[in-house]
């Protein structure tokens, strides 16, 4: 049987850190794969927000842009309500806005550390629950987390990262129990090195020494973990919740 070219027609879909990277990635294959709107959530560029907008416009669905950082519980309680106004309802939610802060721990400053967490697993929580009530009103719905080999691993140097994302996947096996009887499925993806400006900044040495540990000797494309997200999101993953699925040329296993 031919694989569905446009699994998700008539979805919308909301996806936050979606300005660049991998959430720019998810958001553009989502509306290639049919998605007939999708709401791009981001921090702080207007001009990359309205370029990534503008891509998925390309393919055919709706988009718009919605400025708002994610750590911010009633800034996003305003934007998820926003969204709805706009496009009816939410049908499926990427999770994806992160940030690093990385220094070994004795140098990590309190602020570093809750600077990490806030974005990472608390922006998710606080998106996650102001949709909360629509997810279980509409008896359908794919929550997908972004969360990061790391959260599996742990690595030196990322103890605020790595617990962010240990953290989401907690979260998203929780939210995948209390969920699933009303049809709404939550998974967590855990990207390994992927490339985009998070690791283009990485030092020669480190992205050797990165490079050792990936059986496949390459970094990812923001493009290979969108693939995923968008069968998470499908109709054909309903009996999938609760898991923690990686890409990561073989990095985890
Ligand atoms: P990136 O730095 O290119 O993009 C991050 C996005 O999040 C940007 O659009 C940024 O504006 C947004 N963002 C940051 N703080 C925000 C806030 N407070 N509110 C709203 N949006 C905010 O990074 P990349 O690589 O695309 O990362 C995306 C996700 O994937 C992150 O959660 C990251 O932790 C995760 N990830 C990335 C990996 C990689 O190798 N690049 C590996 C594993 C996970």
């Amino acid at each position: 049987m031919p694989l569905e070219t446009r699994p998700l027609a008539g979805k919308t879909v909301l996806v936050t850190g979606a300005s660049r990277g991998i959430g720019r990635a998810v958001a553009v294959e989502m509306a290639a794969r049919g998605a007939a709107a999708v709401a791009l959530v981001y921090a702080a560029s207007d001009d990359a927000a309205g370029e990534a907008a503008a891509a998925v416009r390309a393919h055919g669905a709706k988009a718009a842009a919605y400025r708002c950082s994610v750590a911010d519980f009633a800034a996003v309680g305003e934007a998820a309500a926003q969204v709805q106004a706009d496009f009816g309802g939410v049908d499926i939610l990427v999770n994806n806005a992160g940030i690093t802060r990385d220094s070994l721990l004795l140098n990590m400053s309190e602020e570093d550390f809750d600077a990490v967490l806030n974005v990472n697993l608390k922006g998710a929580f606080n998106m996650t629950h102001h949709l909360y009530r629509q997810f279980a009103r509409r008896r359908s719905g794919r929550i997908i987390n972004i969360s990061s080999v790391v959260g599996l691993c742990g690595n030196a140097g990322q103890a605020n990262y790595a617990a962010s994302k240990a953290g989401l996947i907690g979260f998203t096996k929780s939210v995948a129990k209390e969920l699933a009887a009303r049809g709404v499925t939550c998974n967590a993806i855990a990207p390994g090195f992927i490339c985009s400006d998070m690791t283009s900044t990485l030092p020669e040495k480190t992205r050797d020494d990165i490079m050792h540990d990936i059986p496949a000797q390459r970094f990812g494309a923001p493009e290979e973990v969108a693939k995923l997200a968008v069968f998470l999101a499908s109709d054909e993953s309903a009996y999938i919740t609760g898991q923690v699925i990686g890409v990561d040329g073989g990095m985890a296993m």
